[in-house]
């Protein structure tokens, strides 16, 4: 039987049935998700009883998985090594974390809007999050379609983005939601990098927003100014009509596409419901701005270069 797939929103998400993904799929099925996600960019699949090793094999399918950490693990031990992300509210002893836990400062600015891994160089392609224990009230997951939002824009604006390159940070979303003690090893491996502020996706062509909390600066304008934009598209990507607000279940994996949306958790009362989420990124295959044949700003390549010395 081939998968199922239904329509939550007219282009933005879907469910997928008839599919059990912790078997090896069929060509035909997966090259049907494939097809799926290229035009909705938010997947979602219920009632799946994976293992790590099966949610990590489907998900590279999709390519290469990261397996770099943000935070270093011996100033932040975690629950997982290598490829996944700990979603959780759960400490490294599988126990809901302490009120002033590094964990729960960290993962604080996964509240606000973003995409995965856009302060990499090399950003991320999409994300598979499964929620094995999801809490009973709050902690759902807000999408914002940013294809949707560039299309929707006045041609001027789109005219003004044309060929713009934002500087993304993790320490500038994290400063934003109070966290601001990376140890000096985060921060040697986590400098600002250039990405496009609009991309074209290759699989169907259509042009994407490329914003998120991470980024700061665009290059060729002052700080102020590049604020200034920042929040100004953040604020238009993220109008309703452009967000869908997913409702975990039990044992349901979700993957999204970080070249065109953005992402972010609600509130939960995460010191009283386990919620146990795992994630796993899969990278993308360039930079942005390598991707549109966009010269890297001077200024990017200086540092890039001295980061190669280093
Ligand atoms: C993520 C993320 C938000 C959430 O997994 O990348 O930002 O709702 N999750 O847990
Ligand atoms: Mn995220």
């Amino acid at each position: 039987m081939s998968i199922t797939i239904s329509p939550v929103t007219v282009d933005f998400a879907a469910e997928i049935g008839d599919v059990n993904l912790s078997q090896r799929l069929e060509a035909a099925d997966f090259e049907a998700i494939q097809h799926a996600f290229w035009k909705y960019a938010v997947l979602i699949f219920p009632e799946q009883n994976l293992t790590l090793d099966q949610h990590l094999a489907f998900s590279q399918l999709f390519g290469p998985a990261e397996t770099e950490r943000t935070l270093d693990p011996t100033a932040t031990p975690s629950r997982f090594t290598g490829a996944f992300a700990d979603i959780s509210n759960l400490a490294a002893d599988g126990k809901i974390w302490g009120e002033n836990s590094r964990q729960r400062m960290y993962k604080a600015g996964n509240k606000l809007w973003h995409t995965d891994s856009s302060f990499k160089f090399l950003p991320a392609l999409c994300s598979l999050l499964y929620g094995r224990t999801v809490a009973p009230v709050g902690g759902h997951t807000e999408f914002a379609d940013q294809r949707a939002a560039y299309a929707a824009l006045p041609e001027a604006t789109k005219q003004k983005l044309h060929g713009l390159v934002a500087e993304h940070c993790i320490a500038y979303s994290r400063r934003r939601s109070g966290f601001a003690e990376f140890t000096e090893e985060e921060q040697r491996r986590l400098p600002p990098v250039p990405q496009m502020l609009v991309r074209t996706l290759p699989q169907n062509g259509r042009k994407s927003l490329y914003v998120a909390s991470h980024a700061g600066k665009i290059f060729g304008m002052t700080d102020a100014e590049s604020r200034d934009l920042i929040d100004e598209l953040i604020v238009h990507v993220t109008q309703r009509q452009f967000v869908y607000r997913h409702r975990w279940r039990p044992n349901e994996l979700v993957m999204w596409d970080n070249r065109c949306t953005m992402h972010r958790g609600t509130d939960y009362d995460d010191l009283r419901w386990v919620r146990d989420m795992r994630r796993v990124t899969i990278s993308d295959v360039a930079n942005s701005c390598e991707q549109e044949s966009v010269p890297l700003p001077p200024e990017a390549l200086a540092r890039r270069s001295a980061q190669r010395v280093a």
